[in-house]
């Protein structure tokens, strides 16, 4: 029993397993190559569950939860150790109509909170631990909108997986031995024209997503070899069965300036499985039937990272 525990405490994850929250940030920095700043970046990241701790000891409701990625361009000169088997740069998937961007990020912070001034509050302290050993590429805030619908207004993450299926989906296991416990993390930030989107009927936008609007039902998949609505195009099926992932996605908007957006995140224990969602969206199944939600949303941004579990993390530090 105590190698068991002890095998739990190696490989326990990081906080993926955390709900949706009222408020969270996406932070992506970009760390400098000197070896000052790897040094202070491996001393931050060897940290990171004490800056977690500063804050959630002052969150009465204890929400507080912050997910760390890496990504493959530092990811030896940060751990010193060989990839994780999947980890590699996101792929640009450029489609007939639209590409799905690949953009520079070394570092990810999730954090999701139940109000913003914890999050503001833990990224004011991290940025200054970091000092000048990074640079930050993209802040985004996310909000909790109602009934947590996206900005589409449809309610996002209903088909996540729960329970076991959860850790079964997100979190590498026996595949990735020396990595068991870590989670592939993809993070894309899609702005949207509302006004095009409004300007459809309900019920056309229904067909694209693959769910009523209000009631949030799922549709009847569409019959092959016709135009597959978005949750059609991104369930992934082989010989296992269905391959879910995690989604996290969050919305954010700065009204002044027009924008509106959805910040997709998605965890899983296996890249291939968001690689493959990615191309059914971008390329189409069959091709070039792509995702019609990619006429109203426009990919900005595109980075793949890997969030080790805890021990590594915090060995990093060392
Ligand atoms: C389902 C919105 C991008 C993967 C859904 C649903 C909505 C939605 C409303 C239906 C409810 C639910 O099950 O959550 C969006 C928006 C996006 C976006 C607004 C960006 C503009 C993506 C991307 C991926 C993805 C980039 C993967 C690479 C999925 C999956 C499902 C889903 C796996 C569930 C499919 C199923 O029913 O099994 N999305 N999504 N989504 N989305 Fe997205």
């Amino acid at each position: 029993p105590i190698s068991a525990t002890k095998q739990a405490l190696d490989t326990e994850p990081q906080y993926i397993d955390a709900p949706l929250s009222v408020a969270a940030a996406f932070l992506v920095l970009a760390i400098k190559d000197d070896d000052a700043s790897l040094a202070t970046a491996r001393s931050v990241l060897g940290s990171t569950d004490d800056l977690i701790k500063s804050i959630t000891v002052r969150d009465i409701s204890h929400t507080f939860t912050c997910n760390v990625g890496i990504a493959h361009r530092v990811w030896h000169p940060l751990t010193g150790r060989p990839l994780p088997k999947e980890l590699r740069p996101f792929k640009e998937i450029k489609g007939a109509k639209h590409t799905a961007v690949s953009t520079p990020g070394d570092l990810l912070y999730h954090i999701r909170a139940p109000s913003m001034d914890l999050v503001v509050e833990f990224e004011k302290i991290l940025l200054e631990a970091f000092g000048d050993a990074a640079v930050p590429l993209d802040d985004v805030a996310g909000f909790r909108y109602f009934d947590g619908r996206d900005l589409l207004e449809f309610v996002d993450g209903t088909a996540n997986p729960d329970g076991l299926a959860l850790p079964a989906a997100t979190i590498v296991g026996e595949e990735d031995p020396d990595y068991a416990g870590g989670s592939y993390v993809v993070i894309q930030k899609y702005l949207h024209d509302l006004a095009a989107w409004r300007a459809l009927k309900v019920e056309t936008q229904e067909q694209i997503i693959g769910r009523t609007k209000h009631g949030n039902t799922e549709l009847p998949d569409a019959p092959a070899p016709d135009q597959k609505s978005h949750k059609t195009l991104c369930t992934i099926t082989d010989a296992q069965g269905e391959h879910d992932i995690l989604r996290d996605n969050m919305p954010f908007a700065t009204p002044g300036r027009g924008e509106y957006g959805t910040y997709f995140i998605g965890y899983s224990r296996y890249l291939w499985v968001i690689e493959k969602m990615l191309e059914h969206m971008f390329i189409g199944d069959p091709p070039p039937l792509h995702d019609r939600v990619l006429d109203f949303s426009k990919a900005m941004t595109g980075v793949v990272f890997f969030a080790p579990a805890r021990p590594l993390l915090a060995d990093l530090g060392d």
